[in-house]
């Protein structure tokens, strides 16, 4: 059994960040980390043209601004660069390929007590921790949904996980699953590859440009959220036109009112809608069935394909290691509790990240945490 101040479930921006906060306080920390890198997320569940979508001033972790000469929209190779050099700047402990099987709160001790399956020799360690954080991150596992006939496609079938660039797929039929973010950057990429690109649109989007968010973001803390989704819609107009003749019909509720109030984030638009309008893109409503290489879909159409993309999405594997929520964790593995009380569990748990605020919750989860924590331990040392 290992002694540790606190333990740090996730090398990704969360864990980093968090540990970075605590050791500004002279806490002590230790992260436990499942693959052999941190930032693993970016370098190894991301596809290679991904760049940040919110500007630099919204993308960065405490302590470490982005310098002037960074490009707005960093670049995932910039971020990975990012990540490495905030670990070593602040020499943080990271104990690579430590997957968390379990972690469980014992009331005689006082302690969490975390099992780590050692990837290198198997071996299994037990931690004993006064504090724990988990940030393992909201995205951790792919999330497939039931489609009829997917185990028979005639082709390969990768969720956006595993899918890296469009080389390749010059001159195939490829049907991208999924119209979030990544299914949109996935589409473009294909298109861009020479691919002959269809996308599945079965719900309705919210699509906004780079600008028109940043914009956004900014006036966020100036404009009631009614007044600023309706400015939002109006420069969205001005720049795509009306979309619905393309398949792609908004909600009635604005992109900021859904931002705030549910887990719907809008397409951050890098050149998709171009590829739609032209037609080198299609759109198509949802699948009803497969056959062989032949795609149904709900309107009747159907296509043959020689690959597909799965970008349905992701989710979060806290559930599977962590035994009592401590009023942390809901069902669906993220914060149970509304921003901006989300973080803080009993028994001296925590979250970072797992509110679905991105790299700037991030940010501020992880010093939220790290005052709470310095300021128990100083006191009760
Ligand atoms: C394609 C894509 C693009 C995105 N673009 C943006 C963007 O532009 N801006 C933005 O703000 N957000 C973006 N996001 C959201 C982004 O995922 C999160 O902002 C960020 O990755 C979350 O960081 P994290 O540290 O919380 O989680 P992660 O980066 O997922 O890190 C969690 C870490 O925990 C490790 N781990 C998990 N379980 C265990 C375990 N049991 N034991 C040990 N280790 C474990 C994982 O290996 C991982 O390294 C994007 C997401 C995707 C998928
Ligand atoms: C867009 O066009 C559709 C029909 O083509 C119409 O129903 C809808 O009201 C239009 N939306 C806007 C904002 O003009």
């Amino acid at each position: 059994m290992r002694e540790e101040v606190v333990v740090i479930v996730g090398a990704g921006q969360s864990g980093l960040a968090t540990a970075a906060c605590l050791t500004a306080l002279s806490v002590p920390c230790l992260i436990l980390e499942r693959d052999d890198c941190v930032g693993s997320m970016w370098r190894n569940r991301c596809y290679d043209r991904v760049a940040l979508h919110l500007a630099k001033q919204y993308s960065e972790l405490p302590h470490a601004p982005h310098p002037p000469s960074a490009p707005t929209y960093l670049p995932k190779r910039d971020f990975i660069r990012y990540l490495d050099d905030y670990a070593a700047r602040f020499r943080l402990r990271v104990s690579l390929r430590r997957n968390v099987e379990s972690a469980e709160y014992d009331e005689a001790a006082r302690r969490w007590r975390v099992v780590a399956r050692n990837a290198e020799d198997g071996a299994v360690e037990e931690y004993a921790a006064r504090y724990l954080v988990v940030a393992s991150g909201e995205n951790d596992e792919a999330a497939v949904p039931e489609i009829p006939g997917l185990e028979g496609f005639g082709g390969p079938v990768v969720h956006s996980s595993q899918y890296r660039s469009g080389s390749g797929y010059q001159g195939n039929a490829v049907l991208v699953v999924g119209c979030g973010n990544s299914g949109m950057e996935v589409a473009l990429d294909l298109a861009e590859h020479g691919a002959r690109t269809f996308i599945v649109v079965r719900s309705q989007l919210h699509i906004v440009s780079r600008e028109i968010w940043l914009v956004a973001m900014f006036l966020m803390k100036f404009l009631p959220c009614r007044l600023l989704d309706a400015l939002i819609l109006l420069l969205c107009y001005f720049k795509f036109g009306n979309l619905s003749k393309y398949g792609l019909h908004r909600p009635t509720k604005g992109p900021m009112y859904l931002k705030k109030y549910t887990p719907i984030y809008p397409v951050v638009d890098i050149g998709t809608v171009t590829k739609i309008k032209s037609g080198e893109i299609q759109v198509v409503p949802s699948i009803k069935s497969i056959k062989d290489n032949c795609v149904t879909f709900s309107d009747g159409r159907f296509q043959n394909f020689d690959a597909i993309v799965l970008a349905t999405g992701y989710r979060s594997s806290v559930k599977k290691w962590l035994k009592n929520d401590a009023c942390l964790i809901g069902e669906d593995g993220m914060a149970k509790q509304m921003f901006p009380n989300h973080w803080k569990g009993k028994n001296r748990i925590y979250c970072a990240g797992l509110a679905r605020r991105g790299i700037y919750g991030s940010g501020e989860d992880a010093q939220s945490i790290a005052n709470d924590i310095a300021s128990d331990y100083q006191s009760g040392k």
